[in-house]
């Protein structure tokens, strides 16, 4: 722990801040886009605290700030045509360039690449705390790593205070989201992260520029990223944050009864909700919700929610730093409340949810996806999750014959709790995103419904991503026959297999619809009661 002076934006403060930076200190000062960790970007030993103090990966490299083009050439080893053209019509100001490095930069700031990212801040006390220290600063967003990026000194003080000598109060970013990066040491400029200059800006001084595919797409595994920081989760709050298009209205009816959830939407939306909102901007202005989103992000935490439904920001301009950041937080969940509604459907071993799922497909001709049918279907031999758990719970998972051994592999997941979160962490992402990547193609054959069947669908929260959750019952005793006969097992096998999951009771509470399956209730009638539901979500 160290003492973390709070400075404010006077010439005695930041004169202390140049000091303090000089000395081998790391500071949190004020740009325009977000708060940065400052160190002295020559100094490797000072460099190295800011990665232990935001628990930063080590591969992913920092942003080097200047003040004038002179320290520019003490950063980089040539300096390309285009990054003059760049810097005369954009610096200072939010763009980072990437170009080669000069040997002056330390592996601590480059993780070892040949390359550096440059920029020149627009923000008056960062020009003057750079000039105070007499060195360019090597300085990354000063948040915990994985947090949303600090956008007031108050963000600041939250995540760094007792790890930063001092952090300087500048007042609140007016961009609000990081700068633009763009690397130059390839055969085309590309974009390898949006920020608060736009793709069309850079074009208008650099003709057509490759955008990486990373910016709006997740890796797949093993996949590289050119910006090694395009790769982690990031901005994200505690909460699990779900990105949802469509309409206004078809937004209001998806959240109106959603249990422990916000809403991150645009200016006089919130009122019409009915659940807890935080509004970032109006419609359509990118500037404005980009200038929000992380003040937003962290708010979430604060207000105690489990999920927050945002809104989808357009992707033109500052709009496309907006959604990139808001798919990080996401974790790239995106579900489309104008397509097929999303119909949860679960239920205790024997309870018939198959049959009311066959009714419900043959009878109203909703769309089906088995979740379960899914899981498997990613563990299959040679697949990247095969080898992905076989990493975390012993090769032997894998038999000779390179199938996955289900019996040892739950042996070993579901043996602790620890165990069965990371099993879940490594399949529940796989699982949703082939599941919504369904419910789009099922959209596109003109389904209205998609039936969305999963045994664990509470437990693993994909009940988040649907419209509402249908839950099958039928007591004990009759669901006990019916497995025993089904499966042909014994009394014991089966009622073991029903007592590993949620209760009748438990099941009942955590849904929106119930449905009776076992005499004397009438199929036809209990199913009518999600056609009625449906209907208040697709009237
Ligand atoms: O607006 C900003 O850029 C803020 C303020 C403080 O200036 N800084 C910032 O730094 O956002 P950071 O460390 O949070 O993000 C830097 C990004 C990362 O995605 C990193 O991987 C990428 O820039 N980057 C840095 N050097 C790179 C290089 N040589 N090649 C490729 N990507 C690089
Ligand atoms: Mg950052």
């Amino acid at each position: 722990m160290v003492e973390t002076k709070l400075l404010k934006y006077n010439s005695n403060d930041v004169a202390a801040a140049g000091e303090i930076l000089r000395g081998g200190g790391i500071v949190g000062i004020p740009t325009e886009t977000v708060y940065g960790l400052a160190a002295n970007a020559f100094d490797g030993a000072t460099v190295a605290k800011i990665f232990k103090a935001k628990g930063r990966p080590q591969d992913n490299p920092l942003i080097v700030h200047v003040c004038d083009m002179a320290q520019v050439e003490q950063v980089v080893s040539f300096i390309p045509e285009a990054a003059f053209a760049l810097a005369e019509r954009f610096w200072p100001g939010p763009l980072s360039i990437i170009m080669p490095k000069s040997s002056r930069i330390p592996d601590e700031v480059s993780c070892g690449l040949d390359t550096v990212a440059v920029r020149m801040p627009s923000h008056k006390a960062a020009l003057d705390i750079i000039r105070a220290a007499g060195v360019p600063l090597a300085a990354p967003s000063a948040n915990l790593s994985g947090s949303p990026s600090p956008t007031t000194a108050q963000h600041v003080i939250d995540d760094m205070s007792g790890k930063a000598d001092a952090i300087l109060d500048g007042g609140s970013c007016d961009v609000g989201v990081e700068s633009t990066v763009v690397s130059l040491v390839g055969d085309k400029p590309r974009l390898l992260r949006p920020g608060g200059i736009s793709v069309e800006q850079l074009e208008s001084v650099l003709g057509e520029i490759e955008i990486d595919s990373a910016v709006l797409a997740e890796l797949s595994p093993g996949q590289k990223a050119a910006s090694p920081g395009m790769k982690y989760k990031h901005y994200s709050p505690k909460c699990r944050v779900i990105i949802v298009k469509g309409s206004f209205d078809n937004f209001r009816r998806f959240v109106k009864n959603k249990k422990k959830s916000a809403a991150l939407c645009f200016d006089g939306e919130g009122e019409k909700l009915g659940i807890p909102f935080i509004e970032i901007g109006r419609e359509h202005d990118s500037s404005a919700q980009a200038h929000l989103l992380f003040e937003a992000l962290r708010e979430l935490d604060a207000m105690g929610v489990s999920t927050a439904y945002a809104r989808c920001p357009d992707t033109d301009g500052v709009g496309l730093a907006v959604i990139n950041r808001l798919l990080r937080a996401a974790a790239f969940t995106v579900i489309d409340v104008d397509g097929a509604a999303i119909i949860g459907l679960t239920g205790p071993t024997g309870s018939g949810k198959s049959t009311v799922a066959k009714y419900l497909t043959e009878k109203y001709g909703a769309a089906h996806i088995d979740c379960d049918l899914i899981a498997r279907e990613i563990m299959q031999k040679n697949s990247p999750v095969l080898f992905q758990l076989a990493e975390v719970f012993g090769e032997d998972i894998i038999k000779p014959d390179g199938e996955l051994d289900r019996g040892l592999l739950a042996s070993r997941a579901f043996a602790t709790k620890e165990g069965t979160k990371r099993l879940n962490s490594i399949t529940h992402p796989i699982i949703t995103s082939k599941a919504l990547a369904k419910v789009k193609d099922f959209t596109l054959e003109g389904k209205t419904a998609v039936l969305l069947d999963a045994a664990a669908i509470f437990e693993s929260k994909i009940d988040k991503l649907c419209a509402f959750t249908v839950v099958v019952t039928a007591p004990e005793e009759t669901r006990l026959d019916r497995i025993m006969f089904r499966d042909s097992i014994s009394r014991e096998k089966a009622l073991q297999r029903m007592n590993a999951q949620l209760s009748n009771a438990e099941y009942e509470a955590k849904a929106d619809v119930v449905i009776h399956n076992y005499a004397p209730f009438d199929l036809g009638a209990e199913t009518h009661k999600i056609i009625d539901r449906l209907k208040e979500i697709k009237p």
